[in-house]
Parts: C-alpha cells; sequence; structure tokens
C-alpha cells in the first residue's frame, strides 16, 4: 500500500475546511450530515474544529457493494433522524467519485425544502464524472482515478482505520483476511 496522503496533510487540510465552514456558516446553525460509514472519521475531525452551534445526523446509502467499481445503485439504508426543513444543510462526503451517490442524496434532500444544501468532500476523482453533473462546495483534494482506502474509506469493509489515506494496490488484495 502506497500512501497518497498522509495524517499530517489531512489534519492540516481539515483545519482549513473547517475555517472557511466556520465562515460561512457561524450564524446559520447548520446540521452537518456524514454519509456513512465512510465519512465518520472526517466529520468526527472537521465538527471538532469548529467552534460554533451546529448539529451533526447521519444517513447510510450504498452504492458500491463490495466492488472498487460504482454499481449505479443508491441504497438507503439509514435514514437522517430529524427534520431538514429550513435548515442549512452540509453534507459531508468521504469520496466524489462518479457523483452518483450525492447527485442521489443532494436530490432527495432537497426535496425536503432546507434552507441551503451544500456539499464537503474529503477527496473528488473529477474525471470520473462522466453521468452525473454535479460538484462540491468544499473540497480537500482532488485525486486521480485511483482506489485508495484509509481515514474512513474502506475495500471490503476494512482499512477505514489507516490513519493516512493510502493507494491500493495490486499486492494488498491478496492479503488472507481479504480472502471469500
Ligand atoms: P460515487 O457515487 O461514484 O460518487 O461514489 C461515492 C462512494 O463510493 C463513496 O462514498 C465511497 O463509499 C465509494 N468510493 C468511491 N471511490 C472510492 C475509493 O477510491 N475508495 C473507497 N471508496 C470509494
Amino acid at each position: 500500500m502506497k500512501t497518497l496522503i498522509s495524517e499530517f496533510a489531512i489534519k492540516e487540510k481539515v483545519e482549513e475546511l473547517a475555517q472557511q465552514l466556520s465562515i460561512d456558516y457561524k450564524q446559520k446553525n447548520p446540521v452537518l450530515i456524514g454519509v456513512l460509514k465512510g465519512s465518520f472519521i472526517f466529520l468526527s475531525d472537521l465538527a471538532r474544529a469548529m467552534d460554533f452551534p451546529l448539529q451533526l445526523d447521519f444517513m447510510s446509502v450504498s452504492s458500491y457493494g463490495d466492488d472498487t467499481k460504482s454499481s449505479g445503485i443508491v441504497r438507503i439504508i439509514k435514514d437522517l433522524d430529524d427534520t431538514i426543513t429550513d435548515r442549512h444543510v452540509v453534507i459531508v462526503e468521504d469520496i466524489l467519485d462518479t457523483g452518483l451517490t450525492l447527485g442521489y442524496l443532494v436530490e432527495m434532500l432537497g426535496a425536503r425544502k432546507p434552507a441551503s444544501i451544500r456539499i464537503c468532500t474529503l477527496l473528488s476523482k473529477n474525471h470520473n464524472r462522466k453521468t452525473v453533473h454535479i460538484s462540491a462546495d468544499y473540497v480537500g483534494f482532488e485525486i486521480e482515478d485511483k482506489f485508495v482506502v484509509g481515514y474512513g474509506l474502506d475495500y471490503r469493509g476494512y482499512f477505514r482505520n489507516l490513519p493516512n489515506i493510502a493507494e491500493l494496490e495490486e499486492e494488498d488484495l491478496a492479503l488472507g483476511f481479504l480472502a471469500d
């Protein structure tokens, strides 16, 4: 596995994003929506870097199954606990790839009439946005079309606990615990 983004670089970027969000949302009592499971570490660091009133809620959707390619199917596994009508919403994602997941989420949450809705993603693979025209308002890092793991991102449920972001290589797929 090859480190793509170090723990330190992530920390600096998260603080930078938190500062931007603080400027934009300090007076707005926003609700940050974490898209599970991938965003849980990013969101917890991001939220702790913000020093103003905000609320957190979570959704769980699946567009991937266990593979490394988008399935094209977005399934809601867990919906929000609370209503977002008239609230300023920031969707927090780990990675924007084809845009399928976020495209679906923005449409679905937009129908609940929030006061505003924006996207904050740690990573973005821009060249993969073929079918869905969606862009994030806050982006940590633009990355190439490589499958990455760590800092919340997984392969078959593993590697979420890595403190850095690493590129999954061919040889990693031979690791014993990944065998079917
Ligand atoms: P999209 O719907 O194609 O934009 O995919 C978004 C979701 O796919 C993310 O929330 C991740 O769960 C997953 N995903 C996309 N690329 C990667 C990757 O490189 N590593 C791990 N998960 C990924």
